[in-house]
């Protein structure tokens, strides 16, 4: 049966544990007669580079097409597209819109098309893969399985990124603190969930609540792609949620710092902390394209 990665809580703990596994290790043979086809509707330099070169780890062939070129529903259909995909590549990697298109392109391919969830509004699971590598490397020996116990405070929008990572530490066993105001709180929503994981996971709009023995410390932007109309209201509600020198003072004593970029320096966290000693940011970055490959590899095993 086709896999897809397109959301952490379609995973059980073993799978997430394996998936951690396998990005570690580059093995040019995974993808040695594979074409790769990465669809991007909205902007990106971090998930293009990981897809694009943990595709080459694995002995792959990409081709990039963006916005225009895909037209999504203004061109052709979702499941047009994924149809003539699906005659030329055995994998799709999407950074969609609307998360609901996955469900329309796997109908309609008939899972003959494995795919990879490069973000929508409702997820962002390889970034969440890349955090969780991140976390081990500095808190577990780079063990995974070592992160039960670990917490983690979350400050500000509550975004797709939170999501998928919340998703994903409490898996592992981590406790997950989600601080924001209650507008920019945890939305209702079906997909990715970390209220349907078992764990142990705060929501809360206080900050000292959720930074008291935070071994991490993370945060994302405030005006995701499609909310540039709200900037300054966002701005304004958001500002006390800053990752500054004030707020990191009430996490554990070195504390790591984790955000998944791009950083509105000033914004929702700042310079100081951004290039300061606690911040793990560029190694999250490189842990993006160990993500694309514990992706691909998990994908591509059940096609062996
Ligand atoms: N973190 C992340 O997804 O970055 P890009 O938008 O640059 O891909």
């Amino acid at each position: 049966m086709t896999r897809h990665f397109i959301t952490i809580d379609a995973l059980s703990r073993e799978q997430l544990v394996a998936i951690c596994a396998a990005a570690r290790e580059v093995d040019a043979s995974v993808l040695e007669h594979d074409e790769i086809a990465l669809v991007f509707e909205r902007p990106s330099l971090r998930t293009r580079a990981a897809a694009a070169t943990a595709v080459h780890d694995l002995g792959g062939r990409v081709t990039f097409f963006g916005d225009d070129e895909i037209g999504l529903d203004s061109r052709e259909s979702a499941e047009d597209i994924g149809r003539t995909l699906a005659q030329m590549y055995s994998v799709a990697a999407m950074r969609l819109r609307r998360h609901a298109d996955f469900e329309r392109i796997r109908r309609a391919t008939q899972d003959s098309l494995a795919l990879i969830n490069l973000m929508s509004e409702r997820a962002h699971p390889t970034q969440a893969l890349a955090d969780v590598l991140t976390i081990a490397d500095y808190l577990a020996d780079g063990d995974v399985t070592g992160l039960a116990g670990v917490r983690v405070a979350y400050l500000g929008d509550v975004t797709n990124v939170a999501r998928s990572l919340a998703v994903a530490l409490l898996l592992l066993g981590a406790s997950v603190s989600l601080a924001a105001p209650a507008p920019y709180q945890l939305a209702d929503s079906a997909v990715e969930d970390p209220r349907a994981i078992s764990g142990e996971l705060t929501l809360t709009e206080s900050i000292p609540e959720a930074l008291e023995g935070a071994d991490v410390v993370y945060t994302d932007t405030w005006i995701s792609m499609g909310l540039e109309a709200e900037a300054a209201r966002r701005r304004q509600d958001l500002g006390a949620f800053q990752v500054n020198d004030a707020t990191l003072a009430l996490a554990s004593p070195g504390a790591i710092v984790m955000h998944c970029l791009p950083a509105h320096r000033g914004e929702e966290i700042t310079d100081d902390v951004l290039d300061g000693p606690q911040s793990v940011v560029w190694r999250q970055v490189f842990h993006r394209r160990s993500a694309m490959r514990g992706a691909l590899r998990w994908i591509k095993e059940e096609d062996q």
